[in-house]
């Protein structure tokens, strides 16, 4: 089976884990793991924050991070495709109290001047506009990379206007790949920043929350709160830091990967997808005729490919470390066939 479905079904390799089984581990909840300790200053000093924390899984970074950034009755500005929106099982409301107000983006960018319009005014009935949030890669938008001149704007208007600015950084590392923009140049125009070790870089779980000191503080405090406070953990750190040493740099390998893919798949009338938006590892594309996106994919698995369906019309590719670059070409030309039959 080549499973396409997304970049988080990798299987750790056996070097990973024996870097896991090799970890040196004490209790985190008393900040006694050396090897989490070790990541999550390795991670802030990637990302240019003073602190860093290990959290179970990037659904549990963000929403830490909104949570720590607010208080209830509060609102957060963001893209309407925002992970933490769609995909987070309503956290938001549940565990912060707050609501979200969405801007339509482009590519999965929302500009200063929609923040702007979207600022509510200060007065009882409203309200309060606290933070922005920004997702890098863009997971809806396609894998979409944020430009920077439009992050640095709003990282700026954000300070002019004391609101919180949190990036969903799960696929960040993809990001910086594909941009050549450094982690820290990133990192630098944000308050908080969450990070996945589970996605492209092939760990089987955990992310990283990075922050000032005082954050990450407080961060620690709510992660607790939330059951995530975990003791020998220093064995899944140790995956993250071999995930950062081996599969980091070759990132640039599932991106071309996505590209060929979607290259192939274009040549089809029946396919609609926009060749720009494919800009790391994820494929977005939309069927047209009468076959629906749930249809096709079943048609796929039984030739041996998993993809997912982003709505009726809607299919999502995803490529990774797992799958080589012929599985990928193999997958495409399947999934032409499969659209001509
Ligand atoms: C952009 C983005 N943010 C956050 C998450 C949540 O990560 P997790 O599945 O580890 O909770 C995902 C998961 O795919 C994602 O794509």
């Amino acid at each position: 089976m080549i499973d396409l479905r997304s970049d988080t079904v990798t299987r750790p390799s056996a070097a990973m884990r024996q870097a896991m089984a090799n970890a040196e581990v004490g209790d985190d909840v008393y900040g006694e793991d050396p090897t989490v300790n070790a990541l999550q200053e390795r991670v802030a000093g990637l990302l240019g924050k003073e602190d860093a924390l290990f959290v179970a899984s990037g659904t549990m970074g963000n929403q830490i991070c909104l949570r720590v950034h607010t208080s209830p009755g509060d609102e957060v500005i963001c893209e309407a495709g925002s992970h933490f929106l769609h995909f987070e099982g309503g956290a938001m409301p549940v565990l912060s109290g707050i609501q979200a107000r969405t801007i339509v983006g482009h590519r999965g960018m929302i500009e200063a001047e929609q923040v702007r319009t979207a600022l509510r005014a200060n007065t009882y009935y409203f309200p309060r506009s606290k933070v922005v949030a920004l997702e890098n890669t863009h997971n809806l938008a396609g894998g979409t990379v944020l430009p920077l001149a439009s992050i640095q704007e709003i990282s700026g208007f954000c300070q002019k206007n004391r609101l919180a600015l949190h990036l969903d950084g799960a696929r960040l590392w993809n990001a910086s790949i594909a941009s050549g923009v450094s982690l820290e140049t990133y990192g630098q125009l944000f308050d908080s920043i969450s990070i996945c070790l589970s996605k492209g870089l092939g760990a089987p779980a955990g992310s990283v929350i990075a922050g000032s000191r005082e954050f990450i503080a407080e961060a620690r405090r709510v992660r607790k709160q939330l059951g995530g406070g975990m003791r020998q953990i220093g064995l899944l750190a140790a995956a993250g830091h071999y995930a950062i040493d081996t599969n980091l740099s070759r990132l640039a390998e599932d991106h071309a990967n996505a590209r060929e893919f979607a290259e192939i798949i274009a040549s089809s009338p029946d396919v609609e997808i926009d060749l720009e938006n494919v800009q790391t590892n994820i494929i977005i594309a939309r069927l047209h005729g009468d076959i629906s996106a749930s249809q096709f994919c079943q048609k796929m698995q039984q030739k041996g490919v998993r993809i997912s369906m982003m709505d009726e019309q809607t299919l999502r590719a995803v490529t990774h470390l797992d799958v080589s670059r012929e599985q990928v070409v193999e997958a495409a030309h399947i999934f032409l066939n499969q659209l001509s039959q």
